[in-house]
């Protein structure tokens, strides 16, 4: 199974929420799921339900310590597990940020002892390619992409389609990507447009499916809930679904 970092350098465009409702979908269908928090604003560790995280106990105990991952992993409510994050995590990029081996941390730890479980493994990036996310980038098989449906938001995906192509180049592998349109808008015209100009540009790399702006979606995190959770009925909850069935279907978690 693979690991796959849920990664995009602007803010606000839907990387947590996707990387709790794909993880909570994974969990729903048996895969037992692992969900790592690799956002000093710990927004997942939140909306996983996650409470009382001492800073040794999360992603910073990992990176300061060297603690196992296997020993930070915490039950969530709904039945997967997730490694927490806190806003020590913040002080990781002043720390290792000038030792040249710190980005291959993560991809280390994972081979030591989480390899062997086979889970597919989430991680949720934060809005900046520091330390934390070429940890992230470094040590997954894939990247999914979300970008919203904004014209902001459509232009920093070329951006960051150019940064993966360097850092590809540098790696000297190949890293897989799926890009998927989130905070959809069908009454707005502009909502259409980006997911043409997206398909246009990269073709299969983008989803059919569309996350669409929902309420369910927006209100689910202050309640540590997952979609399925708080309104499995709802159109969220069908994007999410099927996002991820899509995903599946075009070998995304192998
Ligand atoms: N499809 C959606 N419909 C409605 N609200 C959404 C949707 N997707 C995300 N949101 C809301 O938008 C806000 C930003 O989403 P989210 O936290 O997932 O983005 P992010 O990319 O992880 O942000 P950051 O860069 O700060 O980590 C949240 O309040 C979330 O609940
Ligand atoms: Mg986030």
């Amino acid at each position: 199974m693979a690991v796959i970092a849920v990664f995009n350098q602007k803010g606000g465009v839907g990387k947590t929420t996707t990387c709790l409702n794909v993880t909570a979908a994974l969990s729903i269908a048996e895969l037992c799921p692992v969900a790592l928090d690799l956002d000093p604003q710990g927004h997942l560790t939140l909306a996983s339900g996650i409470k009382n995280v001492s800073p040794d106990k999360s992603m910073a105990g990992f990176f300061k310590h060297k603690t196992p991952l296997a020993s930070l992993l915490r039950d969530t409510p709904r039945g997967w597990q997730a490694i927490p994050a806190v806003l020590e995590l913040a002080k990781i990029d002043a720390l290792l940020g000038g030792d040249p081996q710190a980005a291959n941390l993560l991809k280390r730890g994972l081979n030591e002892d989480l390899a062997l479980t086979g889970a597919p493994i989430m991680i949720d990036c934060c809005p900046m390619l520091g330390v934390l996310t070429l940890n992230a980038l470094l040590a997954s098989d894939r990247v999914l992409i979300p970008v919203s449906a904004d014209f902001l938001s459509l232009q920093g995906v070329h951006r960051l389609d150019s940064a993966l192509n360097v850092l590809e180049t540098k790696l000297k592998r190949k890293i897989a990507r799926r890009i998927v349109v989130t905070r959809f808008d069908s009454r707005r015209k502009l909502s259409f447009e980006i997911y043409d100009k997206l398909k246009a540009k990269f073709g299969d790399v983008v989803c059919n499916t569309r996350i669409s702006e929902t309420v369910g979606l927006a209100t689910s995190p202050m309640h540590g809930q997952d979609i399925f959770e708080y309104a499995p009925k709802s159109p969220g909850a069908l994007d999410y679904r099927a996002l991820t069935q899509e995903l599946w279907d075009t070998d995304f978690f192998v």
